[in-house]
């Protein structure tokens, strides 16, 4: 492997009050969003909206309502410009397998507007750097899914764009696989690019994101730096302790009443309990002895993103259900009595 050289300059990626409808799905719904440069992470379970989003950015998709910008242009207007400064991983297979991957990618670069004597040695050059050998001159059709994720990113780096939307990079790749293509897009990120790489495996993210966009049902649930997002856990600590059922209870509606309990198992005689204490652990004993339950352990719980997305998406979850319920009363009289409230 070589390091590539990329070269290119930040730009500014926005989205305004985005609506995109697929028939009578919403995919996304009035999404407003400034991207920073670097590598974003772009969050959200499945059906979210993360490729519809990527898609819309390209300029395959046009919004119903709300505008985007790509370096002050908008992608559905001026797709061609826009085009050129973007490169694209998608999701799904996206190569043509009869080829072998330097002719593949040498044509990536061509119909990318490179001249063919440019593209052939710039296609040698990011494959070396994607990390495929000799296996380049067979047909894709016999690669495996990493080396095909591999090529996948050659193709969208080969004409070196100032901003790569990667969908999904490392789907059906082994754990030292996805490591590896997460080194490489940090490698990518280290000249002044802007990367947006959508994923739910947030191990991934974590370590190579500087920022994350939630996205949920189409619309924006949080986003920040990766340190912020984090450090809103500071404080956050695990109780485990054991005792009757019944004091189990005790000890956990006391807590409740003086903390922010995050989540609690009580689990026959034990109890795993998640709390937000920035102050030393003496009143939590002291509640503990009270409710005559023993303290086992008492420690810091390490925030992770796999805990900021999950406590986010419920969150947004419970928000969104108190919407629907206040939208249509008529559900929560189900079977009860008309016009009463
Ligand atoms: N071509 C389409 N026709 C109809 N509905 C679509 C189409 N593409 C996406 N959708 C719907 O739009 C919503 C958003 O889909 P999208 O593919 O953007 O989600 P995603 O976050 O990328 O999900 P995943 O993690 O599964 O890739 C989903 O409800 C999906 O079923
Ligand atoms: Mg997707």
């Amino acid at each position: 492997m070589t390091a590539v050289p990329p070269q290119g300059q930040a730009v500014t990626i926005t989205s305004n009050n985005v609506t995109v409808r697929y028939g009578k799905i919403l995919a996304l719904n009035d999404f407003t969003v400034k991207v920073p440069s670097g590598i974003v992470g772009l969050l959200g379970p499945n059906g979210a909206g993360k490729s519809t989003f990527i898609k819309a950015l390209l300029g395959l998709l046009r919004p119903d309502n709300g505008t985007m910008t790509i370096a002050g242009r908008d992608p559905s207007d001026d797709m061609g410009a826009v085009r050129d400064m973007i490169g694209y991983m998608p999701e799904h297979d996206c190569l043509i397998e009869s080829l072998n991957a330097v002719n593949l990618v040498t044509y990536m670069g061509h119909i990318s507007g490179m001249l063919k004597k440019d593209a052939i040695p710039r296609s040698h050059e990011v494959l070396d750097f994607v990390g495929i050998g000799e296996e380049r001159y067979r047909d894709i059709s016999s690669y495996s899914t990493g080396m095909k994720q591999r090529v996948k990113l050659a193709q969208a780096i080969v004409h070196d764009p100032a901003i790569l939307f990667l969908d999904e990079p490392t789907n059906g790749m082994d754990p030292q696989g996805r490591v590896e293509m997460m080194e490489l897009i940090k490698k990518i990120s280290d000249s002044d690019k802007s990367i947006m790489v959508s994923t739910h495996i947030l191990d991934d993210l974590e370590k190579a994101s500087d920022y994350i966009i939630i996205i949920n049902n189409g619309h924006l649930v949080t986003e920040g730096k990766i340190d912020e997002l984090l450090a809103k856990k500071e404080g956050q600590k695990m109780i485990k302790a054991v005792g009757q059922p019944s004091e189990l209870d005790v000890f956990l509606t006391s807590l409740k009443k003086a903390f922010e309990v995050r989540s609690a198992i009580v689990d026959g005689g034990q109890a795993s309990i998640v709390l937000i204490n920035k102050d030393d652990g003496n009143y939590i004993f002291k509640i503990g002895q009270e409710s005559q339950v023993q303290i086992r352990a008492y420690y810091p719980e390490r925030a992770s993103l796999e805990d900021v997305f999950i406590g986010t998406l419920d969150i947004d979850n419970a928000n969104e259900a108190e919407k629907t319920d206040a939208a249509s009363p008529g559900n929560k009289i189900e079977g009860g009595e008309p016009g009463v409230n």
